[in-house]
């Protein structure tokens, strides 16, 4: 028995980076998982490469029809759904000053829009297989700020905050189904390949080069927590925020 055999999972984002790190290892612990993604070719050869229970579907989170029809593509090919992992997101240099209306609006449509969307839609079609768990994909942004990355910020403000919501809503209702977010610092993926070196695709010699920078970890790194929220092993933990930063968080106490 895998840590979620039987369960069925959505994984937004899944054609790079974390999300296909994801879909990976819930596959490997027996569930079957929908690779959602606006990237059609890499989503397609990450769900080849998991076989047969894995499928891909696409998805631009900022669509709500198409979340509707991907929700219900995967109950007609799955029978349920018991995971969402709202992981796709995207990044936009800038501080305060420098972010123009346009790139705020872009950065939070996918990364807070598409989460909110995923929750309500999602959260109906859960209840009815008694529960689940919804793993929202959020940053240490959203914990002490980043000057460079304001609408990022935000919108994983948004996250954060959504999730609690979500949390809480879902408490009341007696549905069954768990919120919790992920508060990642530096992962090596092809995001911050874009960010550091910028670069649209990244090579592995890429992705071995900022792991250089320090305190960067792994997909898989994230994928292990993702996995621990998305079992029942975690069935108590609801409107947390996990936090999978080595510390980076923590600010030295004053005086020292
Ligand atoms: N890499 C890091 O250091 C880091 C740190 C903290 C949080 N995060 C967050 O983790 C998540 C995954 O990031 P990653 O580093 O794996 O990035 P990535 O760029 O490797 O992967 C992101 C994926 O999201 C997809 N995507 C983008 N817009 C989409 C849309 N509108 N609809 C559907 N899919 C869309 C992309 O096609 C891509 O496959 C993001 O939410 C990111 O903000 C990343």
């Amino acid at each position: 028995m895998g840590r979620v055999t039987g369960k069925v999972a959505i994984v937004t984002g899944a054609a790079s980076g974390m999300g296909k790190a994801d879909v990976q290892l819930l596959a490997t612990e027996g569930a079957k998982v929908v690779v959602a993604d606006m990237n059609e070719p890499d989503g397609k050869a990450v769900a080849q490469a998991i076989g047969e229970n894995a499928v891909f579907m696409h998805l631009n989170v900022t669509d709500e029809e198409n979340w509707k029809s991907v929700i219900a593509a995967t109950v007609k090919t799955f029978g349920q759904l018991d995971i969402l992992v709202n992981n796709a997101g995207i990044i936009a240099l800038g501080n305060i000053l420098d972010t123009t209306l346009e790139s705020w609006r872009l950065v939070n449509s996918v990364n807070s829009d598409g989460v909110f969307l995923g929750c309500k839609h999602a959260i109906p079609e859960m209840a009815k297989s008694g529960g689940g768990s919804i793993i929202n994909m959020s940053s240490v942004a959203a914990i002490h700020g980043q000057s460079f990355v304001s609408a990022y910020t935000a919108s994983k403000g948004a996250v954060r905050a959504l999730t609690k919501n979500v949390a809480m809503y879902c408490k009341e209702q007696k549905n069954g189904i768990r919120c919790n977010s992920v508060h990642p610092d530096g992962v090596k993926t092809p995001m911050v390949v874009k960010v550091a070196m910028g670069k649209e695709t990244a090579t592995q010699e890429d992705l071995d080069e900022i792991g250089k920078f320090g305190n960067m970890c792994e997909p898989e790194d994230i994928a292990n927590l993702v996995l621990f929220l998305a079992s029942e092993e975690s069935r108590f933990i609801n409107g947390a925020e996990m936090l999978i930063d080595n510390a980076s968080t923590i600010t030295p106490p004053v005086g020292l």
